[in-house]
This record gives structure tokens, sequence and C-alpha cells, in this order.
């Protein structure tokens, strides 16, 4: 082709005006705020000269628009496209803010909407990078049906592609349930913020002052709501944190997990393991020492790390694949089960259970909390989400009691009735009903108003108790448990164990869909 002569002239120019369309103010603005342009954080977050845009030179809906205006630009507000993060394919959209707030107008949610397609078919993950003010005002309800086209899509690919919002920006009104919709949530603090109505309606409808930071910041969800599963103090480590997480993920439902050659391994054998649950049942430890003295060197990457900290969730590796790890936190509340931790739990189990991730349960829990505001916000059908999500899933699942292992909390934590395909505990595991006050309390109670040293009778009961049922050795010779353990030992059973697994297959009975109590 002649590269002076008329055709290829008008598409270079088409090109050039593509790149100069930005307002630098606009721009300047962005950085102004510690935000990158959509551009820039795709150029981060991809391998270099992997992305292959698509639908660059749309031009957004004018007709019919009676109300405001719309900027006449190239793209309308999203950069759509697939590209690779370590060599692996992906699939992108990323709104764009200086164009008109990335607001969603039909154009761009038709660009959107034909990304979410291309992936779904391609089995590959989509990540979207949200920054915008939501649906395009002046286009009305056109742009309300864009949404719901981007909805209907993702709840058809879920469970089928990972789906992962990027929150970098606004994202209000209905343009938050795309990412609620997704299977993780990234936030990065003080530049970005969710919620379903703003501040300024909060004041109208309410007469409440609050600020777009304490009404729906990074904190706030990473906290309070469980929203946000990942929060960075910007953006460059937000998509660093996204490509870490990216390394422990298959790209769809029928893939296995990446394995990572050349890990540097724990010790098999490893008798630091002797040391962290201390004799004493009633004193505190924190598990995340057990979990990074049996994974791989570094590998631990929790998940809902500031959010219903009784339970600790996240991935982690043996001998460099991965596994979905749930853990109770002895360090927090004692480890016990609530309505947050619960649902913590389960929706963890239930992304592992989609994309073939076997699943490590550590159990160290007095039981479900008690009291009349969990009872009131419904502790019981929350509860069962954690029972109907292990139960469930299908995917390799091993348990290690570590220590306490009371009540329905014995049998939530992947109990053997419930799937359980191998379950250890220590030696300090405390496997009955309720912990032995409790059982001593109940059972003893005229025996004790009656002694004369009530204490010491106390004493006496609960140490025959943990001799006579709160002890593994018991749930061991009934078959309840596979094997009591040796806790230097753990990583090694847990890499057999899970290599004799890698081939399970269940076959979930056929149905729609269950009915999880939600
Ligand atoms: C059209 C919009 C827009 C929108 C922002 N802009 N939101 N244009 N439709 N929804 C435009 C602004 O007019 C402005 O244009 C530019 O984007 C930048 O916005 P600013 O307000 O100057 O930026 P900032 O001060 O940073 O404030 C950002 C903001 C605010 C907090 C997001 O713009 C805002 O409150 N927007 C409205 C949010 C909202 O209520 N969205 C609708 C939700 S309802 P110029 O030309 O001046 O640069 C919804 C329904 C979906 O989404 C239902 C699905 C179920």
């Amino acid at each position: 082709m002649d590269i002076d002569g008329k055709y290829y002239r008008s598409f270079k120019d088409r090109i050039k005006q593509l790149e100069d369309q930005h307002s630098k103010e606009k721009v300047d603005k962005q950085h102004a705020k510690g935000k990158l342009t959509a551009r820039e954080r795709i150029d981060l977050l991809l391998d270099k000269d992997s992305f292959e845009e698509i639908d660059a030179f749309v031009v957004p809906e004018t007709q019919g628009i009676e109300f405001g205006k719309v900027e006449k630009h190239y793209g309308d507000g999203v950069i759509t496209g697939h590209g690779k993060i370590n060599g692996r394919m992906v699939f992108i959209y990323a709104q764009d803010f200086t164009i008109m707030g990335g607001s969603l107008g039909i154009v761009h949610a038709n660009k959107i909407v034909k990304t979410q397609e291309m992936a779904l078919k391609m089995g590959a993950p989509i990540i979207a990078l949200i920054d915008s003010g939501g649906a395009r005002i002046q286009e009305g309800i056109a742009s309300l049906s864009g949404y719901a086209s981007i909805f209907y899509n993702i709840i058809r690919s879920s469970g089928i592609i990972p789906q992962i919002a990027v929150i970098m920006g606004p994202a209000a009104g209905g343009a938050v349930y795309s990412p609620a919709l997704m299977d993780f949530v990234f936030m990065t603090s003080f530049t970005s913020y969710m919620f379903l109505t703003g501040p300024n309606v909060v004041k109208e409808v309410l007469n409440e002052d609050v600020s777009f930071e304490d009404l729906g910041g990074a904190e706030v969800h990473a906290k309070k709501s469980g929203v946000a599963h990942f929060i960075y103090d910007d953006e460059e480590n937000t998509i660093l944190g996204l490509k870490k997480f990216f390394s422990y993920i298959p790209s769809n439902n029928v893939e296995n997990p990446p394995k990572i050659e050349g890990t540097n391994y724990t010790p098999d054998i490893n008798p630091k393991l002797l040391d962290i649950v201390p004799d004493d049942s009633n004193k505190a430890y924190d598990v995340k020492e057990v979990i990074n003295n049996v994974v791989d060197k570094g590998s631990f990457f929790e998940i809902s790390e500031l959010f219903a900290q009784s339970l600790i969730t996240g991935f982690g590796r043996l001998e460099g694949r991965t596994i979905g790890i749930i853990a109770n936190q002895p360090k927090v509340l004692a480890g016990v089960l609530d309505i947050n931790s619960s649902v913590k739990g389960a929706r963890f189990i239930r992304f592992c259970d989609c994309f073939n991730i076997p699943i490590l349960t550590f159990e160290d829990v007095p039981g479900f909390l008690p009291g009349i505001d969990q009872e009131h916000s419904g502790i019981i059908k929350h509860g069962a989400k954690l029972l109907y999500a292990y139960s469930e899933s299908n995917v390799p699942k091993i348990t290690v009691i570590l220590r306490k292992s009371y009540g329905g909390a014995y049998i939530v934590m992947n109990s053997k009735n419930l799937g359980g395909d191998y379950n250890f505990a220590w030696p300090t595991a405390e496997i009955a009903v309720m912990g032995p006050e409790g059982a001593v309390a109940i059972l003893y109670r005229k025996e004790l108003a009656e002694s004369d040293d009530p204490k010491k009778l106390k004493a006496k009961l609960v140490k025959k108790y943990r001799e006579k049922i709160a002890n593994p050795f018991v749930a061991d010779e009934k078959g309840f448990i596979d094997e009591v353990i040796d806790p230097a030992e753990t990583r090694k059973k847990l890499i057999t164990a899970f290599e004799v697994l890698s081939n399970k297959w269940v076959e979930a009975p056929s149905r729609k869909h269950g009915n999880i109590p939600l």
C-alpha cells in the first residue's frame, strides 16, 4: 500500500485522533487525584505489547438525546480488548473517567457485553477496571438496559470463568452490582469508593452527613461490609496484587490451577509445628503460623484479610499447586463462627469448588457465637450457608483439627459426614458436643450444687471429661476422623493425601440448582 496515499493517511489520522482526544486538563485532574488513566492501568497490568484493543473507534449514541450533551469522541469512555498476564490470556475492560466521567451509555455497554461474550467463549478470565459515574444520565433507559445486559452476562459466566473487578474511582448507583456479582473485588484506598446512594442522597433522605470515604471507601468495604476482598494503598500496588492473585487461579472451570515450578519448599517434616498450639486450651495463638509452616514458603495469600477475622481464608501452595485454605483464628474472638465469618467462608469455598481448587481446613473453633444480636440477625440461616457450601463442594477436601472442635462447629468445618475426604487431628484436638466446663455444668449441676468443694469437684470432672470424651482418640477409635497425626508431619501427610485425591471425581446429583439458604 502507498503509505503516502489517502487511504493509509486517513487510517493513520484516525489513530492519531484516538490518541489525542483526551483533554489534558482532565488527564491532569485524574493524575492529581493519585489516579492513573485507563490506558496507563492497562499498560501496568498486561504483559508488554500484549494488549489488543477492539472497538476503539466506536462513537457514542447521540441521536434522540434531548437533555444535556454527549461528547463526540472515539471509544465511548471504555477501553476493551484482550492481553496477557504472565503469558496467560485475559479479557479486560477499563472505564475512562476522563471521558464523560466513564459513564455508561449504550455503546459503552455494548462494548463490555461483546468483551464478556468473547471471554466466555474463549474460557478466559475477565477483569473490569472500574472508574465510572454510573448510568449515563443523558441516555436514560438505554444506559439502564446496558447495565442489565452486563449483569446478565456476569451471571451467565459465573462459575465458568473467573471475573474480577478492580475499583479505581467511583462505582456509584447500579454500577456497584457488576463488582458485587463478580468473584473478587479489589479497591484502592482513598481514590475508590462504592455505594448505591451517595452522600447527597443520604443527606436528603436521612439528613445524615457522611463523606464519600466513610460511606463507601476501600476501608469500609474491606473491614465492615466485606464487599472488597483486597485493598491496597495506591493503584500500582493494587495492580501488582491483582497479578499475584491471578497466579493462583485457573483460567476457567475445566482447567486446573497453574503449577508453579521451583518453589522454595518448606520442610516436609517441620518440628516448628509442635510449638505453636499452646497446651492450655484457653490460650490464643495465631493460626497463620500453622499455615505458614505447612504451605510452600511465602505462598500464603490471604483473602478478605480485614473482614470477619475470626476465620482466615486464602490461597497457598503445596509443592507448587494451589490450595484454598480456611482456618479458624483463635487469636480473634477465640476463632468463633459468627454471621460474617460463616458467609466469608461459604463464598470462598464456592469459588474454590467452581474452579477446581482443593480445600484445606484448619480447625480450632469453640462453636457459633451466642447472643441476641447474632440470633436476631439470622446466624441460623447464615451459618447454614457454610454448612451448605462445604457439603455441596466436590473438590478434594481435607480437615486438620488442631484443637477445639465442638458442637455444630465440629460438623460444619468439613466433618467426615459432610464429605471430608481426609480428616486428620493433632493430639491436642478436643472433639465433643461441647467444651468441658459447659458439659460438666449441665451433667453434674445437682452434684456441684450439693458439693462442699464445688471448685475441686468441677476440676476433677473436667479432667475426666477430657480423658473420656473431649480428645481425638475417641473419634479416631470410632472412625470419625481418619488419623491422629504428628503435627510435625502435617505437610507430608497433606501432600500425600492431596496427591491421592487429585483424581477425585464425584458426580453432583442432577438438578437445575440447589437452593442455598440466602
Ligand atoms: C453522565 C456523568 C455522570 C453520569 C459523571 N458525569 N457522572 N455524565 N452521566 N452518570 C460527568 C460529569 O458531568 C463531568 O462532566 C464528568 O463526568 C466528571 O464528573 P465530575 O462530577 O466533574 O467528577 P467528580 O467531581 O470527580 O465526581 C464524580 C462523581 C459525580 C462523584 C461520580 O460525577 C457524580 O456524582 N456522578 C453521578 C453519579 C450517579 O449518581 N450516577 C448515576 C447512578 S444511578 P464534565 O463535562 O463536566 O467533565 C445508576 C443506575 C444504574 O447508575 C442502574 C443499574 C441497575
